[in-house]
């Protein structure tokens, strides 16, 4: 087969959560303009409304779910009405994440730490364990975990913890899960991003626009990423182009975490 054929997704669904804005719509994009129809879920319906339009304006099979995933039970909804309404799901994108408190260990609430977990851990799981079971009777799968460089590396200017903690355990369960379901034709990886520009960070500047600078003066390339720069690595990891790839975690950071 010519080997760009390896990376057509025509004849396969994929389910992106968090798809609506940065990161998501950017590999909602690719996947979907390598043929596959997709499925955004996002808490916001005005900014599900958009990238639906912004999808569809480009010719693309695309259907909203709306869910916030900062709840379990909202998760175990959304997988629920997915397997019922439109199944089956080829390629889960577990990109939902992040965070939007800074609050140090030793003054951080059970309730904000167990939220971050959350949003960042649990609900992946529940649609892992809900979406990706569905594939192992049909024994071919895609599942990408959207971790971090936090994973490995504890943010000089962050504060708290759950969240680096709550990535670094996406990333083992990646890897465990990739060692059992390799048997049922069901790769699972990582993406772990460097800093990109997107909405999350735009905040994080606009609080402190020095924040910007100093970022991109900590990375080798010296700029942050662009969150199109996300969608190829995104689709290597949906498509049959990675066939013998599993349990990897891939860094992606324009050389942050060299230096
Ligand atoms: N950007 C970076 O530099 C960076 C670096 C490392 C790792 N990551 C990881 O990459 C992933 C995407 O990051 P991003 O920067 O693209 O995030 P973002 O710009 O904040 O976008 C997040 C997406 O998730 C959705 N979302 C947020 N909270 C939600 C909730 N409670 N329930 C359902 N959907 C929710 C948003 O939709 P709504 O607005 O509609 O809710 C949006 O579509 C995250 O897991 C993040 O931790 C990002």
């Amino acid at each position: 087969m010519p080997v760009l054929d390896l990376f057509r997704l025509e004849g396969k669904r994929a389910l992106i959560t968090g798809g609506t804005r940065g990161l998501g719509l950017e590999m909602a994009r690719a996947l979907a303009e390598a043929g596959a129809s997709v499925l955004l879920t996002g808490s916001n319906p005005e900014n599900l409304t958009q990238a639906e339009a912004t999808l569809r304006a480009g010719g693309h099979d695309v259907t909203s779910l709306r869910a916030d995933l900062s709840q379990p039970e909202e998760a175990e909804r959304l997988g629920a009405l997915v397997l019922r309404e439109h199944p089956p799901v080829d390629i889960l994108i577990n990109n939902v994440g992040g965070r939007r408190i800074n609050t140090p260990t030793e003054d951080l609430a059970l309730e904000d730490w167990r939220r971050i977990l959350d949003l960042n851990l649990t609900q992946a799981f529940i649609l892992t364990k809900c979406l990706g079971g569905a594939m192992i009777p049909r024994r071919w799968g895609r599942i990408i975990n959207l971790a971090s460089i936090n994973a490995f590396w504890p943010g000089k200017a962050m504060r708290g913890r759950a969240y680096e903690t709550s990535k670094g355990a996406l990333t083992m369960f990646t890897k465990a899960l990739a060692a059992d379901w390799a048997v049922h034709g069901i790769t699972v990886n990582a993406i772990a991003p460097g800093p990109f520009l997107t909405d999350a960070n735009r905040r994080w500047i606009g609080e402190r626009p020095e924040f910007e600078g100093e970022v991109a003066a900590g990375i080798p390339m010296g700029r942050w990423g662009r969150p199109a720069e996300i969608g190829p690595l995104a689709l290597y990891l949906a498509s049959e182009a990675s066939s013998f790839m599993t349990g990897s975690v891939l860094v992606l950071d324009g050389g942050k975490l060299l230096w």
